[in-house]
């Protein structure tokens, strides 16, 4: 039988991690309680029962022309601590659009609303727990976190196991992006060998020729190798 493998000091994300000033507020001061799991907590309700449609997963035909920008393929499996695929798990991802901006009412920085860009989209993990999307790169974005303060390029990620208690929320980045090093919230992973679990791949066997740039993406649910995510 596998032992329960211990996380490494580091590859998650701190709770309270100062330059990443909102964690101020919301990290609990006071020790946490564990609240024992019942079955209700692990078969009860799960959000997104709905059918897949047909551009869930294809952010660049949600609307009736395409968005600007950069069109990517990011696709990857989802796995388990011994590398086996996790199947039916759903996916949701949301992003800026490639001027760096959301399609938010929160979101008034000066960069332009793309009209053909929602920046929402949703897949279901195949057999093999193969799942993929095509969408544009978003943009940087800035934020009020510190003086000049700006996030590198990323996709949010959602994933759904069989319930409500098993979601997990994390962050794709892209190779080589200068922005790495003053981002507190990828700074606040301490190990960098697992903020680079977060950093998709370039890879030309998703790339299509005259058509996407493709990057490739695992994401890691458990164990020493598990994928960081947010809490
Ligand atoms: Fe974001």
């Amino acid at each position: 039988m596998t032992p329960y493998r211990r996380l490494a000091p580091g590859s998650q994300p701190e709770r309270l991690h100062e330059a990443y000033r909102s964690t101020l507020q919301r990290n609990p001061r006071k020790p946490l309680i564990q609240i024992p799991q019942t079955l209700s907590e692990v078969t009860g309700p799960l959000y997104g029962h709905n059918p897949i449609g047909d551009t869930d997963n294809d952010l660049t035909r949600q609307h009736p022309g395409e968005p600007l920008g950069q069109r990517i393929i990011v696709a990857g499996r989802v796995l388990d601590e011994d590398g086996r695929s996790v199947s039916n798990s759903l996916i949701e991802i949301w992003q800026a659009n490639a001027g760096g901006r959301y399609r938010h009412h929160v979101d008034n920085h000066p960069a332009p609303v793309d009209p053909n860009f929602t920046g929402a989209g949703r897949a279901i993990t195949d057999a093999d727990g193969r799942y993929r999307f095509v969408t544009i790169k978003p943009g940087a974005y800035p934020w009020r976190n510190h003086s000049n303060a700006w996030r590198p390029a990323h996709i949010h990620f959602s994933l759904f196991g069989p319930a409500f208690v098993t979601r997990l929320v994390t962050q794709m980045y892209f190779p080589d992006d200068p922005l790495f090093p003053y981002d507190p919230i990828l700074q606040s992973i301490r190990e960098p060998q697992a903020q680079q679990r977060l950093i998709a791949r370039f890879d030309l066997d998703t790339t299509e020729e005259l058509w996407a740039l493709g990057y490739r993406w695992d994401i890691v649910l458990r164990g020493r190798a598990a994928t960081p995510f947010e809490e």
